[in-house]
């Protein structure tokens, strides 16, 4: 039996930045607070994936995701037909957003998102912050819709999991993009592409294959820094800036002083911006071990040192 006691203790869990996994109406999602870089790292190292990919931010209200995003009037219509429910729009990150960076890989927009699920909605309205939950299973492994595949699938790696019965939708939502003049769909899921053209009185773009290579500047349309990266450098050359790593530590800017990926990957895309933001030609960059969250961190930092076009 779910009281509210137990959602209680749930939500406290959450923001002492622990993981939670909860029942959403289209499958199971592994929660973390979307407001702690340690939280959201943790959650990462826990689905076992290689690189960092943009979670969706869940929230119990309408209201309370326009504050976190920039929407226009389309996708706030979307949001109010379709909220709470299987619809997950995609939007400019809001100034001064309190969300993760990392949270959203590091982009400039922030993926949003009500449940329509009662024990959802009375957690989230329980932590009044925003969660990242990606689907409470392994990287590569189908996604969760009762209690026990999140059982079988994370086991101990996950400390609570908040049963609500199987999931009545059974698949992801649906990803809407208005990053671009046109609404675009990014993932299908369990709203319908028709609905969502009804009320929005036209079609909606398709993204484009995804398979098809992107010109190197544009790869996975993922944050790069202005500044070129140069990776691997055991101590900064001079005029660099340094982005230190366990002993290989210069200047004020380190991952993580005792060599721990886990902090590293929580602190990468917020030091990244900010070194950037200092207007730096170069970075040189630790080395960082391949082990763990590493190998994200590795995936992020090399597509970041790739070479890309003038612009
Ligand atoms: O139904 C769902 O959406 C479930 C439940 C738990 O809410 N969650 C889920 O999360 O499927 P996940 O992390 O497995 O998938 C998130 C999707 C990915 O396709 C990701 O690329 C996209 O949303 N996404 C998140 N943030 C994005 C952003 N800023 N820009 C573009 N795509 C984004
Ligand atoms: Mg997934």
């Amino acid at each position: 039996m779910t009281n509210s006691t137990e959602i209680n203790l749930v939500a406290e869990a959450l923001k002492n930045g622990g993981l939670v996994a909860f029942p959403t109406e289209t499958v199971y999602g592994l929660g973390a607070d979307a407001t702690s870089d340690t939280a959201v790292a943790k959650l990462f190292a826990a689905k076992g994936r290689p690189s960092f990919n943009p979670l969706i931010s869940h929230v119990h209200a309408a209201e309370t995701a326009f504050a976190l995003g920039e929407f226009s009037a389309e996708a706030k219509k979307l949001a109010q037909a379709f909220w709470p429910g299987p619809l997950t729009v995609v939007v400019p990150r809001a100034a001064r957003s309190p969300v993760s960076l990392l949270a959203s890989a590091g982009l400039s927009s922030i993926a949003l998102r009500v449940p329509n699920h009662p024990l959802a909605l009375e957690l989230l309205r329980a932590v009044d912050r925003p969660v990242v939950a990606p689907s409470a299973n392994l990287s590569g492994r189908v996604s969760p819709t009762t209690a026990a595949h999140v059982k079988r699938g994370l086991g101990k790696k996950v400390a609570v999991i908040l049963d609500g019965g199987p999931c009545s939708v059974g698949v992801e939502s649906t990803v809407v993009s208005f990053m671009n003049e046109r609404a675009t769909l990014l993932r299908p899921g369990g709203l319908s592409r028709d609905d969502i053209e009804k009320v929005l009185g036209h079609e909606l773009e398709i993204e484009a294959d995804s398979a098809q290579p992107h010109s190197p500047g544009q790869m996975e349309s993922h944050y790069a820094p202005h500044a070129f990266l140069r990776l691997d450098a055991t101590a900064p050359h001079k005029g660099e800036s340094y982005l230190g790593f366990g002993d290989h530590d210069h200047g004020p800017y380190t991952l993580s002083v005792r060599g721990d990926v886990v902090e590293a990957a929580a602190n990468l895309f917020r030091m990244l911006h900010e070194l950037d933001g200092l207007g730096v030609k170069t970075i040189a960059v630790a080395p960082i071990p391949h082990e763990g969250l590493g190998e994200a961190i590795n995936d992020r930092l090399r597509r970041a040192a790739a070479p890309r076009p003038k612009t």
